[in-house]
């Protein structure tokens, strides 16, 4: 008995990567799971396992640069399953590229997506949280909202708003017993990566030599943390950024040579 069984998830970007992983262990820990992302098929296939692993899945298309979207997600999940006990605010979108070379659209969507939709999916979700035994909300942030790495200004800077919207939430929440932590991955192995990366299996190699455990990750080894953040016996933290990372934040291994 996980503590959970029979509670409602909300997972966005469900459809792959980290999203994918972290719906399929909820639902391994007996939650049903509400799953968003744009591709349909993709949030099929994860429903799928869901299923498969005992519980109900909800298939929720919608885009999140889209303001209209979260309510929308809340309100269906809150329907179709009755009740929301956690939110998990996943879904992102990258681009990579010298700060001043963004264009205005780049600017808007990673906004959108990035900030904004965490922020919107939070608001609509505190009632039905608010309301459950254990209401939770994880973020998912990136190492990246930490370290400047070249490149990555602009999705750096969405990640680290999304971590201060972490400690803002978890403060003015903190009355209606609704707890918020983020998680901060450093490289994980997901198609995120295949938008900016040419050679996938040279930047891999390149980012694992950039870090000091010497490995990426697997998106299961992040889901296990989000689970971890919702677990009923780690209820008594909020606020928190947790890194799971391989020691990336650390700084460079000795032999990285810059
Ligand atoms: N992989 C890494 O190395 C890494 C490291 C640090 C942090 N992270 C974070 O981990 C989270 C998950 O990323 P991932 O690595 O698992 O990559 P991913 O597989 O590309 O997942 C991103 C998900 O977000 C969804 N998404 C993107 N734009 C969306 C939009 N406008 N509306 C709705 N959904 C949208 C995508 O689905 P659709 O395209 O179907 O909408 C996709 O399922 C992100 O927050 C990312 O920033 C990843």
């Amino acid at each position: 008995m996980s503590g959970r069984e029979g509670h409602v998830a909300l997972v966005t970007g469900a459809g792959t990567g980290i999203g994918a992983a972290t719906a399929r262990l909820l639902a391994e820990r007996g939650m049903h799971v509400a799953l968003a992302g744009r591709r349909r098929e993709l949030l099929d296939e994860t429903a799928r396992a869901v299923e498969a692993a005992g519980t109900r899945a909800l298939v929720l298309a919608g885009d999140l640069g889209d303001s209209a979207v979260p309510k929308r997600l809340v309100e269906e999940t809150v329907q179709a399953l009755g009740r929301l006990d956690v939110l998990v605010n996943n879904a992102a979108t990258i681009a990579v590229g010298p700060l001043d070379a963004f264009t205005l659209e780049q600017i808007d969507r990673h906004l959108a997506v990035n900030t904004r939709a965490p922020l919107l999916l939070t608001q609509e979700a505190v009632p039905p949280l608010a309301a459950s035994p254990d209401g939770a909300i994880v973020n998912v942030s990136s190492s990246v909202g930490s370290i400047v790495k070249p490149g990555n200004g602009l999705y750096g800077m969405t990640k680290a708003a999304v971590e201060y919207l972490t400690r803002a939430s978890a403060y003015e929440l903190a009355d209606r017993r609704i707890r918020v932590n983020a998680i901060a991955p450093g490289p994980v192995e997901t198609p995120i990566h295949e938008v900016w990366a040419d050679d996938l299996a040279a930047a891999y190699a390149d980012l694992s030599r950039r870090i000091p455990l010497g490995r990426m990750a697997v998106s299961e080894e992040i889901a296990v943390w989000v689970w971890t953040l919702v677990d009923p016996d780690t209820a008594w933290t909020t606020g928190n950024v947790i890194h799971v990372d391989g020691g990336q934040v650390l700084g460079l291994p000795p032999d990285a040579g810059g």
